[in-house]
């Protein structure tokens, strides 16, 4: 076998340039022992479940203005919306009967929630639903921000890193944000507790093999708890809109290394995966992946939190969204579980 990929699977570990040669390189066979080692993998760890999060989409505004993003505050045709404290709290009565054991609250950087209203929302869903799992998502704060809410009750925190090449974060968003407080922040939130979730998109523009090396490196070395990888899909409202979308196998491969890379991390295959394929999750799952996010915002704002076009599970009631994911999950011999669905420490 190609030194690289035996290097990889017994080692768990390359360099930047091996990582870069491994990706110019891989032939279609070499991808189908990841593949195979990733399932391995994640079957060795988590058995044939896939854990589901309730995906709760809170707000839309977004203070922010990455260049990818169909939220980006620049973008004036996006139709703003913020759900109240009741509707959240409904979103997640609702999930709870659903089964969902793990909240996801997510939003654009939306100041109108400060540290005040974000802890009351954390203190209310920590007390009712004290077998759950909270996972927040809303952004770049400063790190006794994070306490608070960490101390209000929530365990999860995703904040993709994007990419781990400073010059490549600097070409896609613009100069207000930077690089290296992206960094401090996954640091912050790790030194709080946090289990937490970095990842980044694939064949975003400007990314080239020597970035998604890097990326591969940076995961390896901080060792996040969840790793959020999906293509990056242009949005008509941006000015990558005429750039093409990432590619589905390089996704798919992406998922592979990774799972290889951290056995026990949390991988989603994500909305993103699905909306560039019909059977873009059951793949992601086939390659590694062991989380999905079926979405439990209401249905009159789905069609709002568009972060790039054509996005998918926009119609459905949340129980639909669960039961579509949960019978595509058994068509492939996979459990859908009621789970809050930790991160388990084996490796
Ligand atoms: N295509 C794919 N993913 C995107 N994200 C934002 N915009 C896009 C896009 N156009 C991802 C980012 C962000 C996460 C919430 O969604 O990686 O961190
Ligand atoms: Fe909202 Fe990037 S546009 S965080």
């Amino acid at each position: 076998m190609n030194k690289i990929i035996s290097k990889l699977i017994d080692t768990h570990s390359l360099s930047v340039e091996e990582y870069e040669s491994l990706l110019n390189n891989i032939t279609d066979e070499e991808k189908e022992v990841l593949r195979q080692e990733a399932v391995k993998l994640a079957i060795s760890v988590y058995g044939k479940k896939i854990f589901a999060r309730g995906l709760i989409e809170f707000s839309n505004y977004c203070k922010n203005n990455c260049y990818y993003c169909g939220i980006r505050s620049g973008n004036k045709n996006c139709d703003r919306y913020r759900l109240t404290k009741e509707e959240i709290y409904e979103c997640c009565n609702i999930g709870y009967e659903l089964g969902y054991r793990t909240f996801v609250l997510q939003s654009g950087e939306d100041l109108y929630f400060t540290d005040d209203i974000m802890v009351e929302i954390i203190s209310h869903i920590r007390n009712k639903f004290p077998d759950c799992a909270i996972t927040i998502s809303i952004g770049e704060k400063e790190k006794d921000t994070y306490k608070k809410y960490f101390d209000a009750g929530a365990n999860r925190y995703l904040l993709r890193h994007e990419t781990a090449n400073k010059e490549h974060y600097e070409k896609i968003h613009p100069k207000e944000m930077s690089y290296e407080h992206r960094m401090k922040c996954l640091q912050d939130l790790r030194d709080i507790g946090y289990q937490v979730g970095a990842g980044f998109m694939v064949e975003c523009p400007y990314q080239t093999n020597l970035d998604i090396a890097h990326d591969l490196k940076f995961i390896e070395e901080f060792k996040p708890e969840m790793c959020g990888i999906g293509p990056f899909i242009p949005h008509k409202d941006t000015i990558f809109k005429n750039e093409k979308a990432g590619s589905f196998d390089k996704t798919l491969l992406l998922l592979s290394i990774v799972r290889i890379i951290r056995p026990n991390v949390l991988l989603p295959a994500t909305t993103a995966l699905g909306t560039i394929n019909p059977l873009g999750r059951e793949k992601g799952v086939e390659h590694g992946a062991n989380v999905v996010m079926p979405n439990l915002s209401p249905t009159e704002v789905r069609s709002k939190y568009l972060l790039y076009d054509n996005k998918i599970c926009t119609g459905d009631e949340a129980a639909e969204c669960k039961n579509c994911m949960s019978q595509r999950m058994k068509k492939i011999g996979y459990d859908l579980v009621i789970d809050r669905g930790d991160c388990i420490l084996k490796y």
